[in-house]
């Protein structure tokens, strides 16, 4: 019994070998989320009715329902569904991919909003002066909106990711070996629970807290520009 070191510092390792695979379906998802999203967010404020109706109801689903039942439904209610209707048979848990598409969509609600509330962050006169001087609105958007619009969103694309790398947590569930379900395989082979997850824990802070510093250096690094 007692406190043994050596059993937490077991757990930290473990927990470790699951990054390569959480950063990657961080990093591929917040890609994939800010392609689709950046569409989404055209689509948003565009002037078509239904169009920013389509997407209003893309940003709500995703947004409204909880990520652990978008990623069971892909993961398991979407081959059984295409099994008993098509006889199209395939297994697809325990693959990465899963977790792509999940994240991915997922994300790319979320990053449909930061970058539609950045661009109409930027206050409405800079739009008005751009367009009094002659400039087209394309231009306006261009060389006007998005380059302020951009100090905002970058920081918050960061954080995204940021949110993405804990989120991926819950593929754990469909069997994909992140760094979650490493702690979860060691804690049920070695009955060490505690130090399993606490392992896990500690992977994730040292990830978070990482890139946090580095999102905030961005964002100072932005602010200054502004001055410049
Ligand atoms: N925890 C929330 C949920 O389960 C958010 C999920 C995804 N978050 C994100 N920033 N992409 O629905």
């Amino acid at each position: 019994g007692g406190i043994i070191l050596a059993d937490y510092l077991h757990g930290i390792a473990v927990a470790a070998q699951g990054v390569p695979t959480t950063l990657i379906i961080s990093l591929v998802a917040v890609l994939a989320g800010l392609i689709i999203g950046l569409f989404v967010a055209i689509a948003k404020m565009s002037k078509h009715r239904i169009l920013r109706g389509i997407a209003t109801v893309y940003v709500d689903v995703l947004r409204g329902t909880p990520l652990m039942v978008q990623v069971l439904i892909l993961a398991y209610g979407l081959p059984q569904l295409l099994k008993s209707n098509f006889g199209f048979q395939f297994n697809w848990t325990h693959f990465i991919i899963v977790g792509f598409i999940a994240c991915g969509i997922n994300s790319s609600a979320y990053m449909a909003e930061i970058i539609r509330s950045g661009l109409q962050a930027v206050d409405i006169g800079q739009t008005e002066a751009a367009r009094s001087l002659g400039m087209s609105s394309r231009m306006t958007m261009r060389y006007v909106i998005v380059p302020q619009a951009f100090k905002i969103i970058v920081p918050a694309m960061g954080n995204e990711f940021i949110a993405l790398i804990k989120e991926t947590s819950i593929l754990s569930v469909v069997g994909i070996v992140e760094v979650t379900r490493q702690g979860t395989l060691w804690a049920s082979s070695s009955f060490l629970s505690f130090q399993a997850y606490f392992g896990v824990a500690v992977i994730y802070l040292i990830m978070t807290l990482t890139l946090a510093r580095l999102v905030s250096f961005v964002e100072r690094r932005l602010a200054q520009s502004d001055r410049g």
